[in-house]
């Protein structure tokens, strides 16, 4: 068996800690794997940035991070850049194998049994067309309700640094997800950015009635374990060998919290 602790790593690119719910699927299923997380927090939220400039700040920043770590694959655990950037990611870095996360439209539209479907996004996730596309191919015979929420992601980030959550404030975001048509009603609500996962538990709490959470992490850590059984293994560079898991933060600045957050990821920070 190769060593693939000692081989190129598995890279993982948020715009914050949203990636780490998939970092999390994919130890489960690749424990012998080495993964480098970036965290883009000098330009988080992505949710709020207009799409050239965001896409053209992705393509960019995956030039110096392919240079730098020469991973296996690139795993971009992030909707909001995933249904901007990754065909043009696609284009410019062909030698590299990435892996996209999309809102999970396909599943809920199989799974809905009243065919109302909320999907849970950050407003430029919501606004994107490869969304409506979405739409339009997997679930054309639902009625797919897209919410796009300004604060729910920067809601997990406080909420994972530093242990607390307003409630209401999530109540308050998650509502309009819920919708009561003809004696029907709202069954999956997909969560369609990465942060969501960790307010699941506060989310059920505060929701109006029970809905199935649709949350991609396992199949996007599958997706990436099935493509590196595929990719050639790359012999060890400079960076492999160093035998842990890192973070990388964009800005340079990390607080106790988030050293404290990454370190219980067991990630060391660059
Ligand atoms: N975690 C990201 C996603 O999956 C985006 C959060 C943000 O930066 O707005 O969409």
């Amino acid at each position: 068996m190769s060593d693939t602790k000692s081989s190129a790593p598995v890279l993982m690119f948020d715009s914050g800690i949203g990636g780490l719910t998939v970092l999390r699927e994919a130890r489960v299923l690749m424990p012998e794997r080495r993964f480098v997380y970036v965290a883009d927090d000098a330009a988080f939220p992505y949710g709020d940035w207009e799409e050239p400039a965001l896409n053209a700040r992705i393509v960019d920043i995956f030039g110096e991070l392919l240079d730098r770590f020469k991973p296996a694959i690139a795993v971009i655990p992030c909707n909001t850049a995933s249904t901007l950037a990754l065909g043009d990611l696609r284009a410019a870095y062909p030698d590299t194998p990435f892996v996209g996360t999309v809102p999970a439209i396909k599943p809920a539209a199989e799974r809905t049994r009243s065919g109302l479907v909320s999907v849970l996004a950050t407003p430029g996730t919501v606004k994107r067309q490869y969304t409506r596309d979405l739409i339009a191919q997997w679930a054309q015979r639902c009625h797919v309700r897209l919410v796009g929420s300004t604060q729910l992601a920067r809601l997990a980030e406080a909420y994972m640094r530093d242990g607390f959550v307003d409630e209401e404030a999530v109540r308050a975001e998650i509502a309009p997800c819920f919708i009561e048509q003809d004696g029907r009603r709202t069954d999956i609500v997909v969560l369609a950015c990465t942060h969501y996962p960790f307010l699941v538990n506060r989310m059920r709490k505060t929701a109006p009635w029970p809905v199935d959470w649709l949350d991609p992490a396992e199949a996007i850590a599958r997706r990436a374990k099935t493509l590196l059984e595929n990719v050639a293994i790359r012999p060890p560079t400079a960076m492999s060998d160093v035998e842990r898991d890192v973070a990388v933060f964009t800005s340079g600045r990390m607080d106790f919290a988030t050293r404290r957050l990454m370190q219980s990821f067991g990630l060391s920070i660059l």
